[in-house]
């Protein structure tokens, strides 16, 4: 299987043909989403929420997102693996930015970085891009934001809004970013945006107009344990297969039928 590059993420908009983009954050689960041809493997923040049982992405450290990266990129030979940079990594300054972008390079292979703003974050995106590191911007609901923005809300619903988040994505054009996840955002304004941009856009929450989609494999595979969002489409529902698992192995344990003969040595 060829290994998917930046150069061909790019080249996928040119042809029109459509980019697909899975979180997760772990061995076994980034081999089965490599195995499946999926383009970019994200090792989003949303680890934070997942995985870890914070309440946001807030409280995601470097440490964390290094240590899930490097099981990542251990499994990933044909995706492209893009590590998100947690909240307080590259806010302060370009220099910042870059010293903990090539961390996750260097010591966690992943291939590029995303973080979160537009206009806010052109500084850090230059430097990171002139420092060799391909960067995915993130913009409309940026999770990192939720308390400035009131809440996990759909943005740009006025057209001052709307136009200002156009202006984020071709300011991370100019920049030199790759692509630019939109999170939550009207579908017409992620087509205007798609339209107006040579950037691909991946689109969550944000139509069907992107050049790409990206999904939380968890949400995808129905592991329900709290609000499900309206962009979240369920694919299966592991949720359920795995309780009934886990009732038949104490079942067994229980009533002494595990572990059979065959299953023991002699
Ligand atoms: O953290 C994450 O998984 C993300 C995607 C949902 C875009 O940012």
């Amino acid at each position: 299987m060829k290994r998917i590059t930046v150069k061909d993420i790019l080249e996928k908009k040119k042809a029109k043909k459509r980019i697909t983009v899975i979180s997760t954050y772990d061995f076994a689960f980034a081999k089965l989403v490599d195995q499946s041809e999926i383009d970019m493997i994200l090792v989003g923040d949303s680890l934070g929420m997942v995985v870890l049982g914070h309440p946001s992405t807030l409280f995601v450290t470097m440490r964390d997102m290094l240590h899930h990266t490097k099981a990542v990129s251990r499994a990933a030979e044909h995706a492209l693996v893009v590590a998100d940079m947690p909240f307080g990594s590259y806010q302060t300054s370009p220099e910042q930015a870059v010293r903990n972008a090539k961390r996750f390079i260097q010591e966690a292979g992943a291939e590029a970085v995303k973080l979160e703003g537009g206009a806010s974050v052109e500084k850090q995106v230059k430097a990171l891009v002139k420092a060799g590191i391909p960067v995915m911007g993130h913009i409309g609901m940026t999770p990192q934001s939720v308390t400035q923005l009131g809440g996990y809300k759909v943005q740009g619903r006025s057209p001052q809004e709307g136009n200002q988040i156009l202006k984020d994505a071709q300011c991370l054009e100019r920049a030199g970013a790759f692509s630019i996840v939109l999170e939550c955002v009207p579908h017409q304004l992620g087509k205007k945006i798609t339209q107006k941009t040579k950037l691909p856009t991946i689109g969550i929450g944000a139509g069907a107009e992107t050049d790409g989609q990206v999904l939380v494999l968890h949400d995808l595979l129905g592991f329900e344990f709290g609000h499900r969002p309206k962009f979240v489409r369920q694919y299966a529902h592991l949720d359920q297969i795995i309780r009934r698992a886990l009732a038949q192995f104490k079942h067994d344990v229980e009533r002494k039928t595990f572990p059979s003969r065959a299953e023991s040595y002699e």
